[in-house]
């Protein structure tokens, strides 16, 4: 733990942050595991396009995972050791892809970036002016985020199209 570079923290807790960010790391690790799954199962048409993104996200939700996992550690933190505690401590549930067309799981995925925006924006919210280091990292993260919603609703509104494109031609 790095003591003068927890001093620059004004008006909050460094234990405050860890705890804000242990629980973003389990959704980092939960969303790459979704994402993992559904490039793996997923069916249907214009799949191929399908398992490139989530393959995509997968990776950086990892990599967000390792952002997160190294600010808490700088704050004298430890990131959550056991895969147990990564459901009961998320903010966002894990949604196992139980339907593997290619809509369904596109839609499931836009619900978590969803919930990933809320979370990372009250991140930014509660750490800015107050820990900027959190709050710079947040951000970053979040801009990831907005442009995994906007990519995945993009690619449903593509196949959407497509399909009521093949119904027309087939009537
Ligand atoms: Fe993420
Ligand atoms: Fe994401």
């Amino acid at each position: 733990m790095a003591k003068r570079g927890i001093s620059i923290l004004k008006g909050i807790e460094a234990k405050e942050v860890t705890e804000l960010l242990n629980k973003a790391y389990c959704d980092e690790w939960l969303a790459y595991y979704q994402y993992f799954i559904e490039s793996k199962v997923v069916k249907g048409i214009m799949k191929d396009a399908a398992i490139a993104e989530l393959t995509q996200h997968a990776a950086d939700e990892l990599r967000h995972a390792n952002m997160v996992a190294d600010r808490i550690l700088q704050l004298g933190g430890t990131p959550i050791l056991d895969p147990k505690d990564w459901i009961t401590h998320s903010n966002c549930d894990y949604d196992a892809p139980e339907d593997p067309n290619v809509l369904s799981i596109l839609e499931q995925s836009i619900k978590g970036e969803q919930c990933a925006i809320s979370t990372y924006s009250a991140l930014a919210d509660i750490t800015r002016d107050k820990d900027i280091v959190t709050y710079d990292i947040v951000s970053q993260i979040l801009a990831d985020e907005v442009e995994h919603e906007e990519d995945l609703q993009a690619l449903y509104d593509d196949i959407h199209e497509f399909i009521a494109e093949i119904k027309k031609n087939i009537q």
